[in-house]
């Protein structure tokens, strides 16, 4: 195991029950993702990227396999150690912004302050700065409705900023997003990169891979090479199903060592 990474993973499996099928969203992966990396993990819908990133982020358990996150194991954590957890290591983004309609742009930033018990004036302030790092500081009084998706989106990493996590996770951050302005959205996350912070980010979009320091490529639930990745993009009914992709990862050794550019 790779001592040096932020985040290892051995064998890690999610199986979903669905009815009486059961659905491997996660079939066996192997990950080192090293500390203050930029780490693009790319896979079509269904691949598995947003179960991988929500057991990073604590937000679900893995069926089986090793998930160690800074040092914690997180499927020896109980609810408790995995609150605390998320709450102090993780910042998390997501594709549909999830920000809260009812609150302004400073209170949806400054909310998460109040479980970790800091005082009201405190947490306005907190707020403030880290809308104004994200360019926002016109907006903090406007309510999501009353802002663009990619003015939401800047608000939802500061958001996950406000805790000053060392790991950010963002799941297709851009998705929703035309593509100067979903640019834009990943200038920041560069930026938090560039400033100390462990960054991975999930997409289908490959103009996200020009902001990687590290690229991985998931199919069917599995890690797979590029070279690989590329030939089932090419060959649409390769890796179509679960069973197709199981067999095309066979081999697949791809790990967050592999640069993209
Ligand atoms: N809560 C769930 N219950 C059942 N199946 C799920 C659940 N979450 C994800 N899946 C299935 O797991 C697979 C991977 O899903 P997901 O991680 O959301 O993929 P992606 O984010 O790459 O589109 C898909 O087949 C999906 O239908
Ligand atoms: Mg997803």
């Amino acid at each position: 195991m790779d001592s040096s990474a932020f985040i290892t993973t051995r064998d890690l499996r999610k199986t979903f029950a669905m009815g009486r099928m059961r659905v491997h969203a996660l079939a066996g992966v192997d990950i080192d993702i090293p500390e203050k990396s930029f780490t693009v993990i790319m896979g079509p819908s269904g691949s598995g990227k947003s179960t991988l990133l929500y057991l990073f982020g604590g937000l679900d358990r893995p069926t089986s396999g090793v998930l160690t996150v800074n040092g914690f194991d997180l499927n020896g954590l109980d609810e408790n150690a995995l609150a605390v957890y998320r709450r102090n290591t993780v910042g998390f983004v997501f594709q549909q912004f999830n920000l809260v309609s009812s609150m302004t742009a400073l209170e949806n930033v400054a909310f998460p302050l109040r479980f970790a018990g800091i005082p009201g004036a405190a947490r306005t302030k907190r707020a403030k700065e880290l809308l104004e790092q994200v360019g926002l500081d016109t907006h903090m009084r406007h309510r999501p409705v009353e802002m663009s998706g990619g003015q939401q989106q800047r608000v939802a990493i500061a958001r996950a900023l406000v805790n000053n996590p060392a790991l950010i996770l963002a799941d297709e951050p851009t998705g929703n997003l035309d593509t100067s302005t979903g640019y834009g959205i990943m200038q920041q996350l560069s930026e938090l990169h560039q400033g100390g912070r462990t960054v991975v980010v999930v997409t289908h979009d490959p103009r996200m891979l020009r902001f990687a320091s590290h690229t991985l490529y998931l199919l069917d639930g599995r890690l797979v090479s590029r070279e690989q990745f590329e030939a089932a993009s090419i060959t649409p009914e390769v890796g179509s199903g679960p069973e197709a992709g199981a067999a095309v990862a066979e081999t697949g050794e791809a790990q967050a060592g592999e640069t993209s550019n």
